[in-house]
């Protein structure tokens, strides 16, 4: 019978066909043990010199990443934290690999980017897009069963939502456009005809930061909702984030062991989270040292840690000063030179996972900002409408999963948390 790895726990005792690959090898003149790989996990192969000679000199001849069916009974294993492996009975090669470049040594970051083809079948690699895989599920699962429809925005678009510094700029015909920063503005428009909707696809900023936390292409995950403040925003992106973490804990257990994650980190992750007005965080910052940082300033990585250290969960930054956030921002009634928003940022310097905000609904106070931002009122026309015909109070926020893959799985650097990063430098492969 051909199963796959992540089902040998059914097979205890039977003899199985599994199509995989090798891993690794290590073993003496008397035994070899196959690492074996075969996409839905990973089971050691055992060939005994005494039991079949020839058998046992195919197995020592095997290259890494030849791929084969191999036949063999399932037995418990108590010292793998997978829990079984193969008594192996034949192997079949399907075909040899010679001179794979990834060997179990140490490598450099560059030439792991520039064999990122091959690295994914990396048990690293493979536990980091298994949970990326888990918190794309979650995110459907969480948005669908809590009352939100899917609507997708375009790529190709006239107007630009975070800024025009960032844009990724191309001919549409005759016309210019630009690739998508943010789905919000649309998802907005959505969201007056659906209620609650969410997108959720790749968005694009052609930023020149070399950083761990900035990648050209990324996906992020865009809630709108009408009828909802600010506040009724914060609750539910803590308890989405809640569910994400409590779902990798449940489905991802040995991702993260093979990640070496610590997870009590983790189990901490529950709702509500902490805020701290900008304002706040200011005086936070001057306390600890960070002299020269002045209200009206953005705060950088380091000022982001620093604010985040102070907590054991995540911590939400609300009411940013106007000048530094987008146009679309509801002005704070409290403090006019502030707006209703926050930043989300994770713990263990991740920093900012989400960015969301109350959106002006006033048409006049919203034209207004637009042009005082320096755009282009044309093509703006369509989202000011919406302000025209039955505006009301709305609230959204996005939320970049390549960084909340990375702090899920404790890697260190965007660049492994998706399956072929685009970075500034790099388009291959
Ligand atoms: O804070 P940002 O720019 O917010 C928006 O785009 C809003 N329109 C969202 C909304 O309200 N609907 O981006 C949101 C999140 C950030 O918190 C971060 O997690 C991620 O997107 N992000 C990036 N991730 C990787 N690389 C980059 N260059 C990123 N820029 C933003
Ligand atoms: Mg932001």
């Amino acid at each position: 019978m051909k199963i796959s790895i992540n089902q040998a726990p059914k097979h205890e005792g039977q003899k199985v066909t599994i199509g995989c690959w090798l891993l690794q090898k290590r073993g003496s003149g008397k035994i070899q043990f196959l690492q074996l790989r075969d996409g839905t996990g990973f089971m050691q192969g055992i060939v005994v010199k005494e039991n079949d000679e020839s058998l046992f000199e195919t197995a020592k001849g095997l290259n890494q990443e030849t791929s084969m069916y191999i036949t063999g009974t399932i037995k418990a294993d108590d010292r793998s934290s997978f829990g079984y492996e193969m008594e192996v009975e034949d192997i079949e090669i399907i075909h040899e690999s010679h001179g794979y470049p990834i060997t179990p040594k140490n490598h450099g970051a560059e030439f792991l980017m520039d064999n990122r083809h091959l690295w994914l079948r990396s048990k690293k690699q493979h536990a980091v897009m298994n949970i990326r895989n888990q918190i794309i599920k979650s995110t459907y699962d969480y948005f669908f069963d809590n009352g939100y429809k899917k609507i997708d925005p375009p790529i190709l678009t006239s107007s630009s939502p975070e800024g025009t510094t960032e844009l990724f700029h191309t001919k549409y015909f005759d016309e210019d456009a630009y690739l998508s920063q943010s789905g919000q503005l649309y998802a907005e428009a959505a969201a007056m005809a659906h209620g609650k909707v969410f997108s959720f696809g790749p968005t694009f900023r052609a930023e020149k930061s070399k950083t761990r936390r900035h990648l050209i292409e990324f996906w992020m995950i865009e809630p709108e909702m009408a009828f909802y403040k600010h506040e009724d925003s914060l609750e539910v992106q803590e308890q989405y984030v809640e569910y994400l973490v409590t779902q990798v804990l449940e489905h991802c257990k040995l991702d993260l062991e093979r990640l070496d994650r610590d997870t009590t980190a983790l189990e901490r992750i529950k709702a509500p989270f902490p805020r701290i007005t900008y304002t706040d965080a200011i005086e936070l910052l001057k306390e600890k040292g960070f002299e020269d940082i002045e209200w009206g300033d953005d705060f950088g990585a380091p000022h982001e840690t620093e604010i985040a250290n102070h907590f054991d969960k995540p911590v939400f930054i609300i009411n940013y000063p106007k000048e530094i956030k987008s146009f679309y921002m509801e002005e704070n009634p409290e403090d006019p030179r502030t707006v209703l928003c926050a930043d989300l940022i994770a713990p263990e310097g991740y920093g900012e996972v989400i960015g969301g905000s109350e959106r002006i609904h006033d048409y006049d106070t919203l034209k207004q900002r637009i042009e005082e931002s320096g755009l282009n009122l044309d093509a703006y026309e369509w989202y000011l409408e919406l302000r025209k015909y039955g505006s009301v109070p709305h609230s959204g926020f996005g939320l970049g999963l390549e960084r909340t893959v990375a702090w899920l799985s404790g890697v260190q650097h965007v660049r492994e948390t998706a399956p072929f990063p685009r970075l500034l430098n790099r388009l291959y492969p």
